[in-house]
């Protein structure tokens, strides 16, 4: 850990890591839809789970008919719940009043594959529609629409209307009224699909610098993977069901932190990943116990920041820090701890289950050899 990148990734990586216990922007609980009725009606989802955080970029993607769409037009109230609870910025869909959609909806902002652009209004107008419908008064808004359409690279084309635009110039404009409001939650459903690279790159930053400085959520539908990149969260969808949910930023960051680690250093990209998805991270104030000598061990533990004092029978015999690891004794010979390990300062440390550690072993053998060398050295 010695280059400043390195260290601007790990404390990027200490600070956004995902809160258990944090409010959640979206909430999809075991839902279920069918479109049709009587002899038509077909499923299209299934049991679906889906937790969003604030602040977090989620990229939906799947095969065409996988219930992108209607899982997207769900989150934003264009659908009704039918099966399942969906919570959105902490409202109930299931059930919901006519009143208490039109309030949500107000904070939402949608992007959606056709652009619905009035032919008659100019590309300023369009985005004023939005506004004024909001009840934003002109003078707070129009700078910000000018400012916007200008960002989007549009600055020369503010009083033209669609049909002089380009698809990708109308979609710009799309992208301007789904966001110009503010809102907490944007939903976009392929918007970058009708842009070239540039002009997608300069939407994704966008969203980017809106989910850092206001903690807007934003679920992207898309199968563009040039914009992959900017996922905090990676869902795939397959015949209504999400086959997987990945932490994809977070993973990435925690694997090139554990990568640059002796003992981490041996295994391949993808059982690295695979475990860094396993991680969880665990704070301890100054002078706590994180393990007790003699209880039985259950995790494994990777110092990201602060020093630790190992103490054996009440006697201090090392301290470690940043990069370090503690607890494989008992797991490895599954014995109790032999030692304890008490915070010196404030610690971060990322924690592995006693399963998923053992099952890292068992997946290389030059981890576990690794691991036997640092024992080793160690006593
Ligand atoms: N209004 C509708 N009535 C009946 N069936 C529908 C309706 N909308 C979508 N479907 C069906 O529901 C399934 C999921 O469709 P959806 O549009 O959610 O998929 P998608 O993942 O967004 O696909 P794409 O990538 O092509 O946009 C498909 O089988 C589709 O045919
Ligand atoms: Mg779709």
């Amino acid at each position: 850990m010695n280059t400043e990148s390195n260290d601007q990734q790990l404390s990027e990586l200490l600070a956004t890591w995902p809160v258990e216990s944090a409010p959640l922007s979206v909430d999809v609980d075991h839902v279920n839809h069918f479109y049709g009725v009587g002899e038509m009606r077909k499923q299209v989802l299934f049991d679906n789970v889906l937790k969003i955080r604030p602040g977090e970029i989620v990229i939906m993607t799947g095969p065409s008919g996988s219930g992108k769409t209607t899982l997207l037009t769900l989150i934003g109230t264009l659908r009704s719940v039918q099966e399942g609870s969906l919570k959105v910025l902490g409202q109930e869909l299931l059930g919901i009043s006519a009143t208490a959609t039109t309030e949500l909806r107000k904070r939402i902002g949608f992007i959606f594959q056709a652009h619905n652009l009035f032919a008659s209004l100019t590309a300023f107008q369009n985005v004023r529609m939005a506004t004024e419908l909001l009840g934003i008064p002109d003078e707070k808004a129009n700078p910000r629409i000018e400012a916007t359409l200008k960002r989007l690279g549009l600055g020369a084309r503010i009083h033209y209307r669609p049909k002089a635009l380009s698809g990708g110039q109308k979609q710009r404009v799309a992208v301007a009224r789904g966001l110009i409001h503010e809102p907490g939650l944007i939903l976009a459903d392929e918007p970058t699909a009708a842009l070239d690279a540039e002009s997608g790159r300069e939407v994704v930053t966008i969203f980017q610098e809106l989910a850092k400085e206001q903690q807007c959520t934003i679920v992207i539908v898309t199968h563009d993977n040039r914009i992959l990149d900017v996922a905090d969260r990676i869902v795939s969808m397959v015949d209504g069901r999400i086959v997987s949910n990945v932490l994809i930023r977070r993973n990435t960051l925690l694997s090139q932190f554990l990568t640059q680690l002796d003992l981490f250093k041996v295994l391949n990209t993808t059982i690295l990943s695979k475990i860094a998805d396993k991680f969880d991270l665990r704070k301890f104030a100054p002078g706590s116990e994180i393990i007790k000598q003699g209880d039985a061990g259950t995790e494994f533990f990777v110092i990201g920041a602060g020093n630790v004092a190992i103490e054996i029978d009440g006697r201090q015999v090392n301290t470690l820090g940043q990069g370090s690891f503690f607890g494989e004794v008992a797991l490895i010979r599954d014995q109790p701890r032999n030692a304890t390990v008490r915070a010196l300062t404030s610690v971060s440390c990322f924690v592995l289950e006693k399963d998923d550690f053992q099952s890292v072993i068992q997946s290389s053998s030059s981890f576990e050899e690794e691991l036997r060398k640092a024992i080793f050295t160690r006593q």
